[in-house]
């Protein structure tokens, strides 16, 4: 490094390529955004403009080959990670990636492999444990406060479903959707998941099911510390992002509730109201996006380990991988039959 700030290339200008560049930008001042790349040159430019990033490329090689870039962002659609990891640590770049890493565990243990023969650092973008209540839930299991746990509710419900060429490409909701709230089950029970049972159906619209998707399911899962948790989840709650969390543990319950645009309610002669909870990711998890790349500057600036790490990536896909592999054969999945021991 040779700087002492962390010059940033971010490859994809995209939904989450936009929000990681405003926080670069706008937020961060120990980072430099410095160049982008999109596939798409106008939405490169689009972001380049907004965000006042110098330069502006079509071809992510660009970004790779630039020796003033210490670190790349990946913000391309999930089939190229694989691939960019590799390329970005032969390269000798730090990384950031979206989660998730890859569909398939072969190609991510390749990555995997490239990153720790570059001796870069790589961070997976599972940003929800950035967010304050999850990590205030996460502490109160680990300090022993809610002595023993026993149960989890996961409730992770989007607003509405994204386009149909996005789940085609999606890998389905598992690798797509769950994979957050596998990550969160882990983070917060501070114990591996041995064995889970999912269960799928197709509720809000035909057209996911001809794309061989779920938009519904319920995911039983059995940790090796002896909890037991639930994720529920479905691509559409009419009334917005619905994203809590439930501990039940032998000294007490600890939980989390939805985010909302303001606190004010509503009292009429009829009713209590209040208003709809923050609609979306770029809204409801906006600190914990910045909080997320915060954390991987520092880490890289100061040679520290990241806290979300490769292995973590991998975890989340061996338990979406188990969970396709339940709703097929309708039966409790272990996740050992998926390949969890990582190489
Ligand atoms: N952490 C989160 O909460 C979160 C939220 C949304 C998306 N994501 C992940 O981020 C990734 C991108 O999702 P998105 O919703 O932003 O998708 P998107 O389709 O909105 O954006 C992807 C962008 O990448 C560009 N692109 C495609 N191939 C490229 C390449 N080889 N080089 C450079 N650019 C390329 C596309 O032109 C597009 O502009 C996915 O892996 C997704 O799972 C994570």
């Amino acid at each position: 490094m040779t700087s002492n700030k962390l010059r940033i290339g971010i490859i994809g200008a995209g939904r989450i390529g936009k929000v990681h560049s405003e926080t670069l930008a706008f937020r961060l001042p120990d980072a430099i955004p410095l160049a982008i790349a999109d596939v798409n040159l106008d939405a490169a430019s689009e972001v380049a403009e907004r965000c006042h990033i110098p330069r502006v490329l079509r071809d992510h090689a660009d970004i790779l080959k630039d020796p003033e870039v210490d670190a790349v962002l990946i913000c391309s659609p999930t089939e190229t990670h694989a691939d960019l990891i590799i390329s970005a640590a032969r390269a000798g770049k730090h990384i950031f990636c979206e989660k998730p890493i890859d569909h398939s565990l072969s190609k991510i243990d390749l990555a995997l492999q490239a990153v720790k023969q570059a001796r870069v650092k790589l961070q997976i973008g599972f940003n929800r444990r950035f967010d304050t209540n999850f990590a205030r839930v996460h502490n109160a299991v680990t300090s022993g406060e809610l002595g023993t746990p026993h149960l989890m509710h996961i409730v992770s419900r989007d607003p509405a479903p994204p386009p149909l060429p996005y789940i085609r490409a999606s890998g389905g909701i598992f690798l797509d959707m769950t994979i957050h709230d596998f990550d969160m089950a882990r983070f917060l029970a501070g114990s591996e998941v041995e064995s889970l049972y999912a269960s799928g159906a197709v509720r809000i619209d035909k057209e996911i099911e001809k794309a061989g998707d779920l938009d519904t399911a319920v995911i039983v899962l059995h940790f090796k510390n002896g909890m037991i948790g639930t994720i529920d989840n479905s691509r559409q709650a009419v009334y917005g992002y619905d994203q809590r969390v439930e501990i039940l543990g032998s000294k007490g319950a600890i939980a989390t509730e939805n985010r909302f645009p303001n606190q004010v309610t509503l009292s009429t002669g009829s009713s209590i109201q209040r208003d709809l909870p923050l609609n979306f990711f770029m809204d409801r998890y906006a600190e914990s996006f910045e909080s997320e790349l915060s954390a991987f500057v520092q880490a890289v600036l100061h040679d520290k380990p990241v806290p979300v790490t490769g292995q973590d990536g991998r975890a989340a896909t061996v338990m979406a991988l188990a969970a396709r592999k339940s709703v097929e054969l309708r039966r409790p999945v272990q996740l050992e039959e998926v390949g969890h021991s990582a190489p």
